[in-house]
């Protein structure tokens, strides 16, 4: 059975954390899929398995390319599709082309925005009643890397607040969930009690409704990660000594 953005906000009623992971492809979509992962996230953070050192360069072209390889891959999870860098900023307009596009061209069942302020909850709000369910994204929120760098925020009471705030905006504008990033765990823990709807959390304590990483942290195959994640296995390790073993055996001609 295939998982609905209705099933999510039931399983924070009955607490249930829900378990979300990163993929970009179809291998690695199968695999996360059937392994049990209920929320598949095409993030713009696959930037880092295509080699960008930010999430900047991606265009809404090449998230469509991999969110069709990745929904081939998925039976069960929900997939969710992030829009890039500037293809929902400009206009309504703008945000409903790319998120209309996702959503026809992809089968995936939900686009994700960054940011809570009051221009985004607009657009987002027309989204929703368009039909097109949305995940909202605050606190650090990559997209603006060269304002916020990659530093936890709402540190002070003032962007504790406003980070807050953002997020009721954004359960008013109509949002299924609520991408929660590297922000203290106690603002974390008040925003997941005030909200009903769902809070996944990525370096944002343990008080969320779900969490979740970026695959290639998980597994060990990026080149670094953030502080906050956890590598769970080396596959960096993994890959290397496979290709050095066959190497050796072509070369002493032992493979095949
Ligand atoms: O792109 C991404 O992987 C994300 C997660 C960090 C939530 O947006
Ligand atoms: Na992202």
């Amino acid at each position: 059975m295939a998982i609905t953005t209705q099933q999510l906000i039931q399983w924070k009623q009955q607490g249930r954390s829900i378990v979300a992971l990163t993929a970009w492809d179809y291998a690695i979509a199968q695999l996360i899929d059937a392994a049990g992962v209920d929320l598949i996230l095409v993030g713009d953070s696959m930037a880092v398995v295509l080699g960008y050192d930010t999430t900047l360069p991606i265009t809404l072209d090449e998230m469509i390319y991999h969110a069709k390889s990745v929904r081939r891959g998925v039976k069960r999870a929900l997939v969710v599709v992030d829009l890039p860098f500037l293809t929902y900023q400009e206009s309504l307009q703008q945000a409903m082309h790319s998120a209309g596009r996702v959503l026809k061209e992809t089968g995936a069942q939900a686009v994700k925005l960054e940011g809570g302020y009051p221009a985004i909850a607009e657009t987002i709000a027309r989204l929703v009643q368009a039909g097109i369910p949305v995940m909202g994204h605050v606190g650090l929120t990559p997209q603006s890397v060269h304002q916020l760098g990659l530093r936890q925020q709402g540190k002070t009471q003032e962007a504790s607040e406003r980070i807050l705030l953002e997020a009721i905006a954004l359960e008013q504008a109509g949002v299924f969930s609520i991408v929660l990033e590297h922000i203290p765990a106690d603002l974390a823990m008040q925003i997941t009690q005030k909200l009903s709807i769902p809070t996944i959390g990525i370096g944002a304590g343990t008080h969320c409704d779900g969490q979740v990483l970026v695959t290639s942290d998980v597994i060990g195959l990026a080149e670094k990660h953030p502080p906050f994640a956890k590598v769970y296995t080396n596959l960096r390790e993994t890959i290397t000594k496979a290709v050095q073993d066959y190497a050796v055996e072509v070369r002493d001609r032992k493979f095949p």
